[in-house]
């Protein structure tokens, strides 16, 4: 673990969730959605670039026949507003939609994200969501798959970054309270 270059950074305060941790919790939540998704034509959404490194890992868990899409959306102002960057490329009318995202804060997010793909004929649209943050829930998303519930923490690593960094570290750490102010 010592080898990777985060740990002795003075951004960084610790490790909250390790390599192995991240690895179990995927492949829970792999084998639930292949479960539930058995039969089901099924395109799992990630939203990017957060959600890559998680969408990576997961649907190598899922042991289905599915397929893979990238949705990019950009908050503006105080982030109470999103809009598109990117859309998907693929139609999704008739399929199971399944948005995968690293972290639900506020929720504004996703719902926007659900409300959107909700009105493109899927045959259901649902949530799994890497990590759960509810201290500052507004939008009250339903969350079909949840990894795991963190407190009220800024945090990085495995797609989640502090100013574009950090994305690639295997783990997930905490960011020190002087640095988020
Ligand atoms: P909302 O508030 O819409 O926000 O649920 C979710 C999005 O905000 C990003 N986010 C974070 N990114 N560390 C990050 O690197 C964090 O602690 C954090 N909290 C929220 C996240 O990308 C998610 O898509
Ligand atoms: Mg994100």
């Amino acid at each position: 673990m010592s080898a990777y270059y985060a740990i002795h950074d003075p951004l960084i305060e610790r490790v909250l969730l390790t390599e192995d941790e991240i690895a179990t919790v995927c492949s829970t939540l792999g084998a639930r959605i292949s479960a539930d998704y058995r039969g089901k034509p099924l395109t799992l959404v990630a939203l990017l670039r957060g959600g890559l490194v998680f969408l990576a890992d997961l649907c190598r868990n899922i042991d289905l026949d599915l397929t893979l899409d990238f949705m990019a959306i950009s908050s503006y102002g105080t982030g109470e507003a999103v809009r598109i960057v990117k859309d998907l490329d693929d139609d999704v009318a008739g399929r199971h939609v399944l948005v995968v995202e690293d972290l639900v804060d506020t929720g504004l997010t996703l719902h926007y994200i659900v409300n959107v793909l909700a009105g493109r004929s899927p045959a259901s649209v649902a949530v799994c969501t890497l990590l759960d943050r509810r201290a500052r829930r507004i939008a009250d998303v339903p969350i079909a798959y949840r990894g795991l519930e963190i407190p009220d923490v800024f945090v990085v690593g495995y797609g989640l970054d502090l100013g574009g960094r950090y994305r690639n570290l295997p783990y997930i750490a905490v960011v020190r309270d002087e640095v988020m102010g």
